[in-house]
């Protein structure tokens, strides 16, 4: 399976602190956003990535993440030149996608919980069909909105209503079969002049082939597009750090994990980091971590 993180947004909403680069590129808490949707895909086992960047931020996207091969995976960069909708991406990612199974994440999107990198392998191994998420939030008017029956099966699926019908937000995190890129095409325009997510994920629900899968309470996904939700983002991160001694998010540490690379490489990356609480992070994990190959 691909994976695509979709990191193109002009971040307006954090003007003047997202104005010199990227939102996405900022930092939440000891390491930039985008290290959060690039562990999601590693833990489902997706190594090959296309990130998909606005036409200014491509240049600083490279600098910090370079082709991948540092950390066993494989980068691939382009971009939107004008936010014409998330779905846009599977259009613009044509060549990449070829005939494969994509997973598409949102470079905002953070996502923490025990027991997350199993459902994730799950459900990356599905040929078939769709699977999103739900995850309950206390302002639904402010996503995509789903809504289920008694049986727990999703019947609608509305973007930013004003009267939502549930209280369950669809995640930015999105897995699809071969067809998505033929679907995406027949896309028209919303009012807003996008491509919208939301009506891709209504062909598939209306086909029967789209799974919703709740996200319980037990798991975090954090919002990042205000300065207040993005501190609390960072403070979240750092609590957790702090209390478990364990980093969230670690591209690094997770790719030994995955033995995607050798305790050796992670060693090697730590000494970018010198002395630093990152480096020696990764240190203590490569003395840790055991490798079964
Ligand atoms: C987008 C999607 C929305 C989804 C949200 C998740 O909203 O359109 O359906 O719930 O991402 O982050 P936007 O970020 O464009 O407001």
């Amino acid at each position: 399976m691909k994976g695509i993180i979709l990191a193109a947004g002009a971040g307006s909403r954090l003007f003047p602190a997202s104005l010199p680069i990227s939102k996405i590129l900022l930092p939440v808490f000891d390491k930039p956003m985008i290290y959060y949707p690039i562990t999601t895909l590693l833990l489902a086992g997706i190594k090959d990535i296309l990130i998909i960047t606005s036409p200014n931020d491509i240049n600083n996207f490279k600098k910090v993440l370079q082709d991948g091969s540092q950390i066993g995976a494989r980068f691939s960069y382009a971009v939107q030149e004008v936010p014409r909708g998330i779905a846009e991406s599977f259009i613009i990612a044509e060549d990449f996608i070829k005939n494969s199974p994509v997973a598409l994440i949102l470079g905002d999107n953070i996502f923490h919980g025990h027991g997350f990198s199993d459902i994730l392998k799950e459900i990356a191994k599905r040929k078939q069909g769709a699977t999103i998420f739900g995850y309950q939030v206390h302002d639904p008017e402010r996503f995509g909105v789903v809504e289920f029956d008694k049986n727990n099966k999703a019947i609608s699926i509305e973007e930013k209503p004003k009267k939502p019908k549930s209280n369950y937000a669809v995640t930015g995190l999105y897995f699809y079969d071969k067809h998505v890129v033929e679907y995406a095409k027949s896309l028209k325009p919303s009012k807003r002049g996008e491509l919208e997510i939301t009506d891709l994920n209504k062909i598939y629900l209306k086909q029967n082939k789209l799974k919703v899968e709740i996200l319980g309470r037990g798991f975090a996904w954090l919002d990042t597009g205000t300065f207040d939700s993005l501190l609390q983002a960072a403070n979240f991160v750092q609590s957790m750090e702090i209390n478990t001694g364990m980093k969230i998010a670690s591209i690094e540490e997770v790719a030994c994990r995955m033995g995607y690379i050798t305790t050796q490489q992670l060693k090697d990356l730590a000494k970018q980091y010198k002395q630093n609480g990152y480096g020696l992070y990764l240190e203590r994990m490569a003395q840790s971590i055991t490798q079964h190959h």
